[in-house]
């Protein structure tokens, strides 16, 4: 089977991720035009061009998903937890880009180069990571051929895109505001973003981690499948637009030298490694915005344990972060004939 012949559906289309997936359409599928776009109702009546034909965008309803052989999800998680069951139950496969499903036990969770053959367990519904643990995990992953791994420290610099489209508006609108001597008035974000870092994304848990870092440290678990590895993290949003950065601090059961971590990493696909202090090569936001890998530099040995590695790791969060990861889970599901709805 290939993705070129399947009805795809996108919930969403009109959405920050929703348009880097039509972007990303076009790229790999110039052809593709057996597309349903979709949204809520605001947006129904809106005309996209794809692929050089004009869709006009329908109202998300429960008969949206008949004739769809998959169905992308990228909206909020209530509508996720509403139509991924239906679009699954109606035959289709559902690719979903929330948190509303990612740590059901039911449910994939999926990066494919590193966990793709969790896709020959789905009952219809996968789902995608969090867009700061998708470059964290491709990271760690091929590390672990070098030692286990007994710890992660991961602190996130994390752009505005990963909050959706409004918060894209409000960095730029409240930097022009701020320039010419007018208030903040913080609305997609919690606090001011222009000209300031905020170290809170999502709420709050009783444990004082954000949920945004519970999530990186409960699915970075569920993707390894290591239950019970060490992990904490501290996710801070920037004043950039597109783009998440980790400073990853890893401990390994044994030494691991730099020479061998570029090495394993130089193999992993869809990670470059950027790192020439002598050249001032590093990962940058600005760089990466745009491209589907996951960049990698700043790689040393850390200071404060005999076994640590640090590094720094950037990728564009709307591409490998969000879009290209639930492409490329459908090209895998593809490849491995696991395209279907829910079964039973
Ligand atoms: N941004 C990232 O980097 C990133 C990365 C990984 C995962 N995600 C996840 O992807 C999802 C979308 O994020 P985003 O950044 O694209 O958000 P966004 O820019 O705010 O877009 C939200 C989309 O959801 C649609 N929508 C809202 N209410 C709806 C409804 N009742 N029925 C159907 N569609 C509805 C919106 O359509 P209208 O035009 O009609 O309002 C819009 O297309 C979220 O679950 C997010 O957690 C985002």
């Amino acid at each position: 089977m290939d993705l070129q012949g399947l009805k795809l559906a996108i919930v969403g289309a009109t959405g920050a991720v929703g348009q880097e997936t039509l972007r990303l359409i076009e790229a790999r599928y110039p052809k593709h035009t057996n597309l349903k776009l979709l949204a809520s109702k605001r947006s129904a009546g809106r005309k996209m061009e794809v692929n050089g034909k004009t869709f006009t965008v329908g109202e998300t309803t429960d008969d949206s998903f008949d004739d769809a052989d998959l169905v992308f999800i990228s909206a909020r998680t209530e509508d996720s937890r509403r139509f991924g069951p239906v679009a699954a139950a109606a035959g289709a496969m559902v690719i979903d880009d929330s948190s509303a499903f990612r740590m059901d036990p039911a449910v994939p969770l999926v990066v494919p180069e590193v966990n793709g053959s969790d896709l020959e367990w789905h009952n219809g519904i996968v789902s995608i990571p969090n867009c700061s643990t998708t470059p964290l995990v491709m990271a760690v992953h091929p590390l672990r051929e070098a030692s286990p791994i007994r710890r992660i420290v991961a602190d996130t610099y994390q752009s505005v895109s990963g909050a959706g489209g409004a918060a894209m508006n409000e960095l730029r609108e409240q930097t022009r505001t701020i320039m010419h001597g007018g208030p903040a008035e913080p609305d997609a974000q919690p606090q001011q973003i222009a000209f300031n870092v905020i170290p809170q994304i999502d709420s709050f848990n009783e444990s004082g981690y954000t949920r945004e870092e519970q999530k990186m440290i409960d699915e970075s678990r569920k993707i390894l499948h290591e239950p019970d590895m060490a992990v904490s993290a501290t996710c801070v949003r920037v004043p950039v637009l597109v783009s998440h950065c980790v400073a990853a601090h890893l401990e390994f059961a044994e030494p691991v030298s730099v020479g061998e971590a570029r090495e394993l990493l130089s193999q992993m696909a869809g990670v470059t490694i950027q790192d020439d202090p002598t050249t001032l090569s590093y990962p940058m936001p600005v760089d990466a915005a745009g491209c589907d890998d996951v960049f990698i530099g700043r790689i040393r040995k850390d200071a404060s344990h005999p076994n640590g590695l640090a590094m720094w790791i950037v990728t564009d969060n709307l591409v490998k972060g969000a879009a290209l990861n639930a492409l490329q889970i459908a090209e895998e599901a593809t490849a491995r004939n696991a395209v279907h709805g829910k079964t039973r």
